[in-house]
């Protein structure tokens, strides 16, 4: 059943727990923009790298640039943002939704906008890639950056943002061998949201009607999620056609055009774009992670985030922390993890009650309670055999298991990996 204040919850423990903050707080914030926190931003960047992993670094055929927000105007003249990239107002005038500023002083300002879409600094850098990497087709071009649009109602948290995070792909391909690549970069989305934990039911292909499509997409596919509010779109896949590198050959004079060396033919390359918005992605992953069960007689909240995504991947607690020789053991239990596993965090705060709630709201996957068996019969009660082992708890069912410290990193590895 859905939880109606399933949003109202979400957002709470985003703010109690430090991932996202509502933009510039103090001042009573400004519509459309929100801030991760310690525990967010770690979030964003695990899915930044996983994505980065799966569609650009473990294939041979991708490449990665990180190009200015800023760009030539022309640009975006060029692609069509100038003219089309609008969107209807209450009393129906269309509204351009492109950001605009000045670069430059005085008389030699020039208006420019802040990008709509990361896409833009592909385009731009195809032929300096395809010159000083010398790519045979197909290949593609990734980037991760900021994007801006002046949403005329920015809502639902962090779903429709006045300035989001993209992580784009432009694959470029010859005219005819379109279809197989819009097929392998649609399973890669699936196998994505997989791995960052958006099930599979939960995610709907939506074939976009012509009449719906952008003025340069000749197919798209968009990829629906099931957020509280409805059904609505987390990613899309457009099959772009020559569209942007013929536009751009035209407008800025300079030759996109393609020498296939086999053949010695010039063509323009033909585009599929699988784009990916950071932010509705982790506002999905929340959704599908956020529980709530009973344990120990008590109601409680947790994360079920992915052990590869969850931003602190195990906690290590003394468990007095008034005994010196407990704290000095679960320091240097810490100290030896953190060395081989990122991402630990030592909590001695408050009892383990409130410490277990605290990494189970966070979403940590393993909690390691040093007490006086890891001791040893030296401490007032420490059972010889229990030497150097620890309690490792496990956050989705609360149960817990003993294990000696070395086979610990072991474990937490599998699980990260
Ligand atoms: N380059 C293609 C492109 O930008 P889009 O469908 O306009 O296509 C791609 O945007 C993705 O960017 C969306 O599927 C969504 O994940 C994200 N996105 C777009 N507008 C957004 C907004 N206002 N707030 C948050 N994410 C947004």
């Amino acid at each position: 059943m859905v939880d109606a204040n399933l949003m109202e919850k979400i957002v709470s423990l985003c703010k109690r727990r430090g991932f996202v903050f509502p933009g510039s707080e103090i001042y009573g914030g400004l519509a459309g923009t929100f801030d991760y926190g310690p525990y967010g931003v770690v979030l964003k960047e695990n899915i930044e790298r996983l994505w980065l992993s799966m569609f650009r670094d473990s294939r041979d055929d991708m490449y990665g640039v990180d190009a200015a927000i800023l760009m030539n105007p022309k640009v975006w003249e060029a692609s069509g943002h100038v003219q089309t990239f609008a969107d209807p107002m209450a009393d129906g005038k269309m509204f351009n939704t492109m950001f605009k500023t000045s670069a430059g002083a005085g008389e030699e300002a020039i208006t420019v906008y802040l990008r709509p879409e990361t896409a833009g600094g592909i385009f731009a850098n195809f032929k300096n890639v395809v010159d000083s990497i010398h790519p045979k087709l197909p290949f593609g071009i990734a980037q991760i950056g900021k994007a801006f649009r002046n949403e005329i109602a920015p809502r639902d948290f962090i779903f429709r943002l006045r300035e989001l995070s993209q992580m784009e792909v432009e694959y470029f391909v010859k005219p005819g061998e379109w279809q197989q690549a819009f097929e392998e970069w649609r399973k890669m989305m699936h196998l994505f949201a997989e791995a960052v934990g958006i099930p599979q039911g939960t995610i709907h292909e939506l074939e976009v009607p012509e009449s719906d499509r952008a003025h340069y997409s000749k197919r798209t596919i968009d990829f629906e999620f099931e957020y509280p509010f409805g059904r609505k779109e987390l990613w899309g896949l457009a099959y772009r056609g020559d569209f942007d590198l013929s536009a751009h050959t035209k407008a800025s004079t300079v030759d996109l055009s393609y020498l296939d060396e086999e053949t010695s033919g010039r063509f323009i390359p033909h585009v599929i774009e699988p784009s990916l918005g950071v932010d509705r992605t982790i506002l999905a992953i929340l959704v599908s992670a956020y529980r709530e069960d009973e344990l120990g007689g008590e109601t409680r909240t947790y994360l079920a985030l992915a052990p590869k995504i969850a931003p602190v991947k195990a906690a290590v607690f003394p468990l007095l922390k008034n005994k010196p020789e407990l704290v000095a053991k679960a320091r240097e239990v810490y100290f030896s993890l953190k060395s081989q596993v990122p991402s630990i965090q030592y909590d001695d705060n408050g009892n383990i009650g409130k410490r277990y709630r605290r990494q189970d709201e966070i979403g940590t996957p393993f909690c390691i309670t040093i007490d006086f068996d890891t001791l040893g019969p030296s401490s007032s009660s420490g059972q010889a055999n229990l030497k150097d082992t620890v309690t490792l708890r496990h956050r989705d069912t609360g149960s817990q298991e003993r294990l000696a410290i070395p086979e610990v990193s072991a474990r937490l590895r599998e699980a990260i990996l």
